[in-house]
């Protein structure tokens, strides 16, 4: 399977009908190719990976075992999420790892940001390879590779981002189900599967995750003024119809402060930077005409309800000259 290319014919997956068709035979093949054998998975909680992981809950059930990092960089409620699909509701066989302390821990008073990168994508492969170590018997490591992954790294754009990384002595055989497939069609699928719609519909978020929005050095307080009003944004968002046409929609806190009033009080807290934007394929992108109202009315939530912020700012630049995210 893993030398499986998508065939020039195929049809583009759009319907719940060819999504089951596509499911049904995958469903075979994963059976397979697995057999009796053990399957281990890096389950972030996005599309991919949670497309891939209700595929080998209904394919191989309790032979899967999937592992969710926690790395301490995710949306407010998505750790829980994942939780309450994949152990509660679907059953899997699911570790989870809260390793929150050990990569903020490693991150304190790094600002490069290109060093908050790494720091986190090898500490990332770390926690896995312990975990992985743990458990006896894997044969075979599931992957949410994509055909856009394939053609990308074929194209030289980005190395394969999968597939690589895991130290020597782990070496697995790779199962890729839903491989030759586009973003859209991986969509399509997992409603198939009846993954939640807030899954299945979720937008892009960056491996570094919210370590990325804030901005310059991590602290624990100021994380979780960027989790607090990510978490309003979105539910703004949502409530105001906004969430299916946006393409990204998220909130920065600088690492500076600015004064204020608060209960008629002097303040000298952070701002809140909105950012939201429209693009086809990321490499260039357009700022959304946010109602001004609902401005108004988030700013007055993130002033009022995130603690230590007393600002609210909206970001007007397009792609270029800013990149999407701010590091
Ligand atoms: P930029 O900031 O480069 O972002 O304009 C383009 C898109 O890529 C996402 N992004 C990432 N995704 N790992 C990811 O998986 C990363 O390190 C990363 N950095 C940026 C970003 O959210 C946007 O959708």
């Amino acid at each position: 399977m893993a030398t499986l290319v998508r065939p020039a014919e195929m049809e583009r997956i759009t319907t719940p009908a060819l999504a089951q068709a596509f499911i049904d035979e995958q469903l075979a093949e994963l059976q397979q190719q697995i057999g009796d054998k053990k399957v281990l998975l890096a389950l972030s909680g996005g599309v991919d990976s949670s497309v891939v992981a209700a595929m080998l809950i209904k394919a191989v059930g309790k032979q899967l075992t999937c592992v969710h990092v926690n790395h301490g960089l995710l949306r407010k409620g998505e750790p829980e999420q994942v939780i309450e699909v994949f152990r509660n509701q679907m059953d899997a066989n699911l570790i989870y790892v809260d390793a929150t302390d050990r990569f903020l821990d490693k991150l304190a008073g790094v600002s490069d940001p290109e060093a908050k990168r790494k720091i986190i994508g090898s500490e990332f492969i770390e926690v896995f390879a312990e975990e992985a170590r743990k458990l006896d018997g894997v044969t075979f490591l599931a992957q949410g590779t994509i055909w856009p992954d394939i053609l990308e790294s074929e194209k030289g754009i980005k190395a394969h981002h999968n597939a690589g990384g895991l130290p020597d002595d782990l070496s697995f055989e790779l199962v890729e189900p839903v491989r030759i497939l586009f973003k859209d069609e991986v969509r399509v699928v997992g409603k198939a599967l009846g993954l939640p719609d807030n899954m299945v519909y979720r937008q892009p978020f960056p491996g570094p995750g919210l370590g990325v929005r804030c901005v310059g050095a991590i602290t624990r307080d100021r994380l979780e003024a960027v989790r607090e009003s990510d978490a309003i944004l979105r539910e703004e968002f949502a409530k105001n119809g906004l969430e299916g046409k946006v393409w990204q929609y998220f909130t920065i806190v600088p690492d500076f402060k600015s004064t204020g009033i608060k209960n008629e009080q002097r303040s000298f807290e952070w701002p809140v930077v909105i950012r939201a934007v429209n693009t086809k394929d990321a490499m260039t992108a357009t700022i959304e005409d946010i109602p001004w109202p609902l401005l108004h009315h988030i700013t007055n939530r993130i002033t009022r309800e995130v603690k230590g912020v007393n600002r609210v700012l909206y970001d007007l630049t397009p792609k270029p000259t800013g990149t999407i995210e701010w590091e």
